[in-house]
């Protein structure tokens, strides 16, 4: 019972990051290079800026988390990077950076799909009990995920149109907010009320799915009429009706998935399960079905390698690995 030790590297978006993880459970190091300042003079990531800045600091990343983690590279078992889904250019800076190090210290490659990444982020806070249910809300995602076993996803919900995060950023960046709009609405919505009655896309009688367009549409549009009327709007009170909307459609949601299976456990993970709205609403509806939560902290919310490594663990327990023909897959499935 020797134990498991894995380097994970991310650079699926705009942060390039690392991380050293002993049996998928407990972090040894995690570094994270974020560009978030230089992506909101642009008011969005830009994808080209982005793999520059991933081939800037990965190497410094890397090496830091090794650094920190006080252990050599003959300790680790294996190096798991993302493979997908994201931005290509991204991907491959990660991918190459894992395929190297993998060949020169003789250590087995691991691919790993992002969003199970983020699902794993809540083993580092309690053990996963299956079956579970995991949602998934971030700035590229919705997924609501079916899991029996480590290692086994099923997808029963998703977005037809935008992830949650992305509304949340094209809200913001109406009222005039900066990049990322999720952390800026969720804390003007605290001086907001919620009266503005803003739609909730329910689709079919019983959908898993989710749709966010038409509300972040309605929300657009709001704004847009009211200035031109030259009426004054309370961006606070835009800020909270929006998110209000989106906490209820996601809350009823993962409830009515809850209720479908037979589930020992429910996650939420992402960057929009940092939403204070969303964690106390779905805190609360969790409480009242007697279903045991799990939300990781903040910092294991948003997009970070120690969670890529901790899925990587259950991989390479299982036998995954790549080559180093291994490539970035910008819409790999689960
Ligand atoms: O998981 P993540 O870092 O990257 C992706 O995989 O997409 O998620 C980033 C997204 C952004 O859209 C950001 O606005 C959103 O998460 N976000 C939030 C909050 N913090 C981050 N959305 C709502 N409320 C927050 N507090
Ligand atoms: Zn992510």
């Amino acid at each position: 019972n020797r134990k498991t030790m894995i380097l994970g590297i991310e650079t699926s978006c705009d942060e390039t990051a690392a991380a050293v993880v002993e049996n998928g459970t407990k972090i040894l190091a995690n570094a994270v290079a974020s560009q978030i300042d230089i992506h909101r003079r642009f008011g969005g990531v830009v994808p080209e800026v982005a793999s520059r800045h991933h081939v800037d600091q990965i190497t410094i990343v890397c090496e830091e988390a090794m650094r920190e983690s006080g252990i050599s590279w003959g300790d680790l078992d294996a190096i798991a990077v993302t493979q997908g889904p994201g931005l290509i250019g991204a991907l491959l800076v990660g991918v190459n950076a894992a395929k190297a190090l993998a060949f020169a210290h003789g250590i087995p490659l691991v691919p790993v799909h992002h969003i199970t990444g983020h699902i794993y982020a809540n083993r580092f806070v309690h053990e996963l009990q299956f079956p579970l249910i995991a949602l998934v809300v971030s700035g590229g995602h919705t997924e609501l995920v079916f899991m029996k076993a480590h290692g086994s996803y099923q997808v029963i919900g998703t977005t037809r149109d935008d992830a949650a995060g992305e509304a949340f950023d094209k809200v913001a960046r109406t009222l005039g907010l900066p990049y990322p709009g999720g952390p800026e609405i969720d804390r003007l919505a605290k001086q907001g009320k919620a009266s503005i009655d803003f739609p909730r896309a329910w689709l079919e009688e019983g959908s898993l799915d989710f749709s966010f367009s038409g509300l972040k549409s309605a929300v657009i549009n709001y704004i847009h009429n009211e200035r031109q009327r030259g009426r004054e709007i309370s961006k606070a009170d835009v800020a909270a009706s929006f998110q209000v909307s989106v906490a209820e459609v996601l809350v009823k949601k993962t409830m009515l998935a809850a209720g479908r299976y037979d589930i020992r456990q429910l996650l939420v993970a992402g960057g929009v399960s940092a939403n204070s709205r969303v964690r106390k609403e779905m805190t609360a509806a969790a409480e009242t079905r007697g279903i045991p939560l799990v939300i990781p902290p903040l910092r294991l919310c948003t997009d970070n390698a120690a969670m890529i490594a901790a899925s990587g663990t259950i991989g390479f327990l299982k036998g995954m690995r790549a080559d180093l023909a291994l490539n970035g897959s910008p819409n790999l499935a689960i």
